[in-house]
């Protein structure tokens, strides 16, 4: 499972306070969506949660392994797909995911999986050219890929539809589900709401930095007194997006 702590982050010196005292906790098994408007601090936290950043203060476990003081042991058992991967563009997609393989130790037995999983994200045909050539959902579809090979326990995943076609999305969402069903933990950032209502256990909204709410979708329409509302509707509510705007929510 995920614990976070009194994690707060600030940029430039102070100026800007991206995460501010966050806490949060997510379940083993637990399929999880992280939501917030654009610049709330989800890919910071994102990052502090798989050790690319520090935060300036609180403690981050991951299966009660502390990412700050012990980053490799961390970094084992997490898979992370970035918002924005980074690959070797000279290199071919097959490159890339045995020098990804090689870095996680994967035994040559489990590499046959790289080959089912980029038939599964049909990727399997591309995998002979090099990165610098794939569209968009091409390289999301290698990042996936590259963080699930060595077969992790925690899924952290920073908006990984966008650029899916409905199928790479379909089966994604698939994956997903079928992983936490393993009883393994899923954290995934999204802006997609209807994704996140229909496949998320529980959803944390993040605004200006803060946790304004953690709770299954149920629970957010109980404490709104709306039984029926949509996680758009409640989304927009809870983070003052139409009050600021003077409009209504007509649907
Ligand atoms: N490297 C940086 N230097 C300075 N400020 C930063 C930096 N990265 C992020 N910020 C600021 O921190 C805040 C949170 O940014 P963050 O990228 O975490 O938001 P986000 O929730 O992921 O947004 P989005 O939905 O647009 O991806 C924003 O105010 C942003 O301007
Ligand atoms: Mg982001």
């Amino acid at each position: 499972m995920i614990e976070l702590k009194n994690i707060t982050k600030s940029y430039s010196n102070g100026a800007v306070k991206a995460v501010n005292d966050l806490n949060l906790t997510v379940f083993e098994g637990e399929l999880f969506g992280f939501l917030g408007p654009n610049g709330a601090g989800k890919t910071t936290t994102i990052k502090m949660m798989t050790g690319l950043l520090k935060p300036g203060s609180g403690s981050i476990l991951l299966n009660g392994i502390d990412i700050i003081k012990e980053p490799l042991e961390a970094k084992k058992i997490i898979g992370y797909v970035p918002d924005e991967p980074v690959f070797y563009e000279k290199m071919t997609g097959v490159q890339f995911l045995t020098f990804i393989s090689d870095v996680f130790g994967v035994s040559k037995k489990k590499r046959s999986g790289i080959m089912e999983l980029a038939e599964y994200f049909e990727l399997d045909k591309s995998l002979g050219d090099v990165v610098s050539s794939y569209s968009h959902g091409m390289r999301q579809k290698l990042s996936i890929i590259a963080a699930l090979i060595h077969d992790p326990e925690i899924l952290i995943l920073d908006e990984p539809i966008v650029g899916l076609d409905p199928k790479a999305s379909f089966r994604l969402k698939e994956k997903l589900k079928g992983f936490c069903n393993m009883g393994k933990t899923v954290f995934f950032s999204t802006h997609v709401m209807e994704v996140a209502e229909k496949l998320c256990d529980r959803v944390g909204i993040i605004s200006n930095g803060s946790l304004i709410a953690s709770a299954p979708l149920d629970e957010l329409r109980k404490d709104a007194g709306e039984k029926n509302a949509s996680l758009e509707r409640l989304f927009l509510e809870l983070t003052g997006s139409l009050k600021e705007a003077g409009e209504e929510y007509e649907l």
